[in-house]
């Protein structure tokens, strides 16, 4: 049996069976094509067969017989060319694993119908999955392509600038339209051998006896590794309380856990050789409410006990002052796990050093904290793990913590061998962390005026089998639980517990996506008890320049809350249904923990290279710190040279988290930048004298612990605010989301945009549909059923860009955006039933809406 296939124009005869992705990927190496899911759910590998859009991992060769397979290598040269403009000038690629894919669907519907409708464009790629974008500038970007195409007008040239507060096209478009651009699993190595994890089948179990002996004697294993092959087991983002494998003996904690690991020649033959070991376990009752595990005699998931963490934030005599206020609302909200589903599932390449370390190509939120962990694990010197970045598939937290590189490494360091490991889909989602669950409990209270007097917040997060940023994720829920209000009088306590279920960690808004869904709920309830249009009590309460916040701090002279809050005023009047909520957001870790942003600028080749470990998952750091270099040097971006994070040649940045690369790695950008500037000016600004000369920029100023004794302490460097208004119809569909954000200075505009479409569409999926059911402590997550928003969902989503009064000269002006959006869209659309129906949703994802019927129906 044969079959003949033409892909890219090129004919192969084949007489193996084998999914069409594999074919493509592995056997031609067109790397355009993806595998984000393997499931038929997200699109990234979708290609063209015979003039119809196909995802090639549903898609066997013998199914294809004579079939034409077009993928984005084999565009027409005006195609591709089309393509990133109208990609780039739309700014419709974030972390780009979902382009390529989109592109296809894209050529599909233009070949067929050369003018398509808005409408048309989204039903096409709806099929197609993006967790960055939230879709508007995608279709964006194919409604331009489809002008070009069809009236062959020439494209403008490409420009070469790029300047703060400006559109220009990200550097990285190009590479990721196209599908040239890497992601660590689309290296290819002759000597690549696979790795993957035996995880235990019960969230609490006893592992009383793993026997590897069979799994051996397959002809295709090359190693299998339990936790006796490792030098030190317990790592940790912050706590080293995480098993790189449960040892014999030893509780299993969540599903998550690895027992063994494997490596083998092949990919196909993992499972086989997985099947093959044999653990033995005594099963025992997983603890999976917080509440439960809080209790004396609940088992202990850890030695310490089950409390990971507990806050106690005071100002003033909120006690005192919930007695006296006017208008009091006590109400408890409960929330559930969201899921990153990031398109690019975790995969790391790791192989020997000749230092006696380890070479990683990794894609995570920052190469150094992989590489402490690993060396930690490996008990080796830090500078002997050697990491350097891919490109990023989305990260959104939920790549903090390590998933495959620790695996990775420790089977490239025993066996010897260049070792692949990459989760499927399932794993990817068992493994990395998840928003928190939290039950909040919120007293809010205002005088007679409508002017806020006090509140009062009791938070329990459960965070699951192991610390990841439990504690800190906790922390500042409680620090922003009460808004960017003039509260003056507050008493927030908070919890974060163990339980057996999956771990929950960072996630985009980092805790306070969770507490300002209380408290903007709350304050539109002790709005309608006071009679107040919520809108005129949040202008009351809405903290402005020199007033002082909840914890203490300062605000600072650029903020702009109260013009966020005019800008949407006309929305929020233009129908009955709307909701409106507001958000802050910290840029940078604070709170007295040491936080640095680094750059260096090196001029080689007569280029200026951008070197910081500043991880871009999408949001669009390169795209950052270029723009400062050129905006401080007056030069084009053809005259800098990006470079990808290594641990070989980039400084620490930190964490690509807290919204801070842009405040921090920015400004650090811009001293470097200074600096280089008035050396080339000393040397009459020829850039060839200064070859090999490098400048180092750093920011990190100190900011007060909390608990400082200090008046008016700085427990952040900086923050930025934003609100949202959702327009519903009378039926309860979303009609439109208007949101203005005041971020001071965008450094790119359409980026900001970007930044803020995306978190609002993740925002509505938080609020409305995605539903991580976890019975008995195991998901039941397949991506497809999840609940994410696809294109042709999403509302119309109208977005503001507003400056505060000030100005602070830090990284020009600008601060963070990546979290800030997503905070307020759950309690602005809350806010909207509210008004539709009289009953404020306490839960989420809320039940009894257009998109999600009642649990019990
Ligand atoms: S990889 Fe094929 S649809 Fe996701
Ligand atoms: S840009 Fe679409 S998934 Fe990241």
């Amino acid at each position: 049996m044969s079959w003949t296939i033409t892909v890219n124009r090129q004919a192969y005869k084949l007489a193996e069976d084998k999914r069409l992705i594999d074919f493509l990927r592995e056997d031609l190496g067109l790397t355009s094509v993806k595998d984000g899911c393997s499931e038929g759910t997200c699109g990234t590998c979708s290609v063209v067969a015979d003039g119809k859009l196909i995802k090639s991992c549903l898609m066997n060769l013998s199914r294809l017989d004579g079939a034409e397979i077009t993928t984005v290598e084999g565009l027409s040269p005006r195609e591709r060319e089309v393509y990133v403009h109208s990609f780039a000038e739309c700014g419709a690629v974030q972390c780009g694993f979902c382009t390529p894919g989109m592109v296809m669907a894209a050529k599909v519907l233009l070949d067929k119908n050369p003018d398509p409708s808005r409408e048309e464009i989204a039903r096409v790629i709806t099929g197609n999955l993006c967790r960055c974008t939230g879709y508007k500038k995608i279709i964006d970007a194919i409604e331009l392509a489809a002008r070009f195409l069809r009236t062959d007008e020439a494209l403008p040239p490409e420009g070469d600038e790029a300047r703060v507060g400006d559109r220009s096209p990200r550097i990285d478009v190009m590479e990721k339209v196209l599908g040239t651009g890497k992601f660590p699993d689309d290296y290819r190595f002759d000597d690549m051998v696979y790795g993957r994890a035996l995880r235990t089948p019960y969230p609490r179990a006893r592992v009383d006896r793993i026997d590897i002996s069979k799994a051996l004697e397959h002809p295709d294993c090359i190693a299998v590794l339990t936790a006796t092959d490792v030098p030190n087991n317990k790592i940790g983002h912050l706590i080293p309380d995480w098993d790189v494998m449960i040892p014999q003996g030893e509780i299993t904690r969540y599903i998550g856990d690895a027992v063994a690991l494997v490596a083998t020649g092949k990919r196909e033959s993992l499972q086989e050789v997985l099947d093959l070991i044999k653990v033995d376990y005594t099963v025992l009752e997983p603890v999976l409410d917080p509440f439960e595990a809080m209790k004396d005699g609940a088992p202990r998931i850890h030695e310490k006990g089950n409390i990971l963490s507990s806050e106690r934030l005071v100002r003033g005599d909120a006690h005192k002052a919930v007695r006296e206020a006017a208008h009091v609302v006590t109400e408890t909200y409960r929330v559930s796990w969201q899921e990153h589903a990031f398109l690019e599932p975790e995969c790391a390449i790791a192989w020997p050093a000749e230092d006696g370390g380890v070479h990683l190509i990794t894609a995570s939120q920052s190469i150094y904290d992989e590489q402490r962990e690993i060396s930690m694990m490996l008990k080796l010197e830090p500078e002997r793990v050697h990491i350097r970045s891919a490109l990023v598939g989305g990260a959104f937290g939920g790549r903090e913590d390590m998933s495959v590189q620790h695996h990775a490494a420790l089977l490239a360091w025993k066996t010897g061998r260049r070792v692949n490991v990459r989760l499927s889909r399932y794993e990817s989602t068992l493994v990395h962390t998840k928003r928190h669950p939290m039950t909040m409990k919120m007293t809010t209270s205002c005088d007679e005026k409508g002017r806020v007097t006090a509140l009062i917040a009791e938070i329990i997060a459960d965070t699951g089998a192991y610390a990841s940023l439990g504690g800190p994720v906790t922390q500042r829920a409680c620090t922003h639980a009460a808004g960017p209000y003039n509260f003056q009088n507050i008493d927030i306590s908070g919890r974060a517990v163990y339980t057996n279920n999956v771990v929950s960690g960072a996630f985009r808004g980092f805790g306070v996506t969770q507490s300002a869904y209380a408290m903007e709920c709350n304050l539109n309830l002790l709005a309608a008890k006071c009679g107040m249009d919520p809108w005129e009590f949040r202008f009351l309460n809405a903290v402005r320049p020199g007033d002082v916040l909840p914890n203490g701090q300062i605000v600072d002279p650029s903020c702009g809350l109260a013009e966020c809050l005019e800008a949407v005023r006309e929305a929020y009047e233009s129908s009955p249904y709307t909701g409106i909520a507001c958000s802050f957001k910290n840029s940078g870790l604070g709170v007295g923990v040491p936080d640095f942003g680094r750059c260096i600028l090196s001029v080689e080749g007569g280029k200026i290279h951008i070197r910081t470990s500043a991880a871009c998952s999408g949001q669009g750091v390169a795209q950052v710190v270029t723009s400062i270099v050129c905006q401080t040097l007056d030069c084009d971006v053809s005259h800098t040279v990006y470079e990808l994070p290594d641990t070989d040649r980039t400084p620490d940045a930190g964490t690509s988290t807290a919204s801070r690369q842009t405040l921090f790695t920015g400004e650090a950008t811009r001293q470097a930048a200074e600096d280089l500037k008035a050396a080339l000016e000393a040397v009459g600004g020829d850039l060839g004298k200064m070859e090999g000369m490098e400048f180092f920029g750093e920011f990190g100023p100190p900011t007060d612990p909390l608990g400082s004794a200090k008046e008016n302490p700085i427990s952040h460097i900086g923050y930025s605010y934003g609100c949202e208004v959702t327009v519903l119809d009378e039926k309860g569909q979303i009609q439109k989301m208007v949101g203005a954000y005041d971020v001071g200075t965008p450094v790119n505009r359409t980026a900001v945009e970007g930044q803020i479409e995306g978190g609002c569409v993740m925002g509505l999926g938080y609020a409305l549909t995605e539903d991580f059911a976890n019975p008995g402590g195991i998901p039941q997550f397949k991506l497809g059923t999840y609940g994410l928003f696809r294109a042709n969902r999403v509302p119309e989503i109208e977005t503001h860009i507003v400056k505060g009064p000030g100005y602070v000269d830090v990284a020009y002006g600008a601060r963070g955006i990546g979290e800030l959006a997503c905070i307020p869209i759950a309690p602005s659309v809350a806010h909207a039933y509210f008004r539709l129906d009289g009953r404020m949703r306490t839960s989420l994802p809320m039940e009894d809406t257009f998109y999600r019927k009642k649990k019990s129906d």
